[in-house]
């Protein structure tokens, strides 16, 4: 069975950064709700024109919307490699939507691995993120190009910040992330699922990390 991973975590944890190098180390599928939402409001989709305000803000994009656009992302073909979930499930209810999506296909979650770091931290994290237009991400102070205004992966030049990478949005992020999200940690040890990880180190340590247990886990 392909494996199913979620990665866990509050705003600035590493889930985006860690779930791409697990592409290219397991040959895995990344699949982010955030991305896929962003798309949305970029195409300016009804999905993403009733998203987008809410993302603005910091709050969590209604169950239905975000459940729609997954759905339809898992429908491809790719994702017959195994998936990682990157930011998804939010809430309870895309938590049992997720378990009933999987066991209509025959498949379960191989583990849910929570990316524990201090929030006081993920402020600057966040602030200091930037990605170029081939969806590498970097930081200002914790992960630059080699070389300046360069991109190591595709070479391109066009680098773009997300609008509600800002401090007080953030702040809101981290709101819903405890209030909605963090009870699933316990949803997942009551399954016998869960992973804990400290993703405090730097990023290079947590991807060995998790590539242990992941490797361990697919053996
Ligand atoms: P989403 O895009 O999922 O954002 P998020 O959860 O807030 O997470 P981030 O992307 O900010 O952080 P990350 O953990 O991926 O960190 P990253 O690796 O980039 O969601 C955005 C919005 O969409 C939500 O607010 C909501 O409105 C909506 N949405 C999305 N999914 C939804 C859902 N399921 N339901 C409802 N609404 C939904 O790292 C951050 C920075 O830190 C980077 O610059 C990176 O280089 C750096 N960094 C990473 N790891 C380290 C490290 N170990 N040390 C130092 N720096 C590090």
């Amino acid at each position: 069975m392909a494996p199913v991973l979620i990665l866990l975590g509050p705003p600035g944890a590493g889930k985006g950064t860690q779930a791409r190098m697990l592409e290219e180390d397991f040959g895995l599928i990344q699949l982010s709700t955030g991305d896929l939402l962003r798309a949305a409001v970029a195409a300016g989709t009804p999905a993403g024109l009733a998203a987008k305000a809410v993302m603005a803000a910091g709050g969590l994009v209604s169950d239905d919307i975000v459940l729609a656009i997954l759905k339809d992302r898992m429908a491809q073909a790719d994702v017959a490699k195994g998936i990682i979930l990157d930011g998804f499930p939010r809430t309870a209810g895309q938590a049992a939507a997720l378990d009933t999506l999987l066991a209509q296909s025959g498949q379960k979650i191989t583990a849910a691995i929570s990316l524990e770091v201090d929030d006081d931290a993920m402020i600057e994290r966040v602030a200091g993120r930037y990605t170029c237009t081939c969806g590498e991400g970097y930081h200002d102070t914790f992960k630059r190009p080699t070389h300046a205004g360069t991109c190591d992966k595709c070479g391109g030049t066009t680098f773009k910040r997300r609008p509600d990478d800002n401090a007080e949005t953030v702040r809101d992020r981290l709101a819903a992330y405890h209030a909605q999200t963090a009870p699933l940690i316990a949803y997942y040890d009551d399954k016998g699922v869960l992973e804990r990880i400290n993703a405090m180190g730097p990023i290079a340590e947590i991807r060995e990390s998790l590539a242990q247990i992941v490797a361990g886990i697919t053996a």
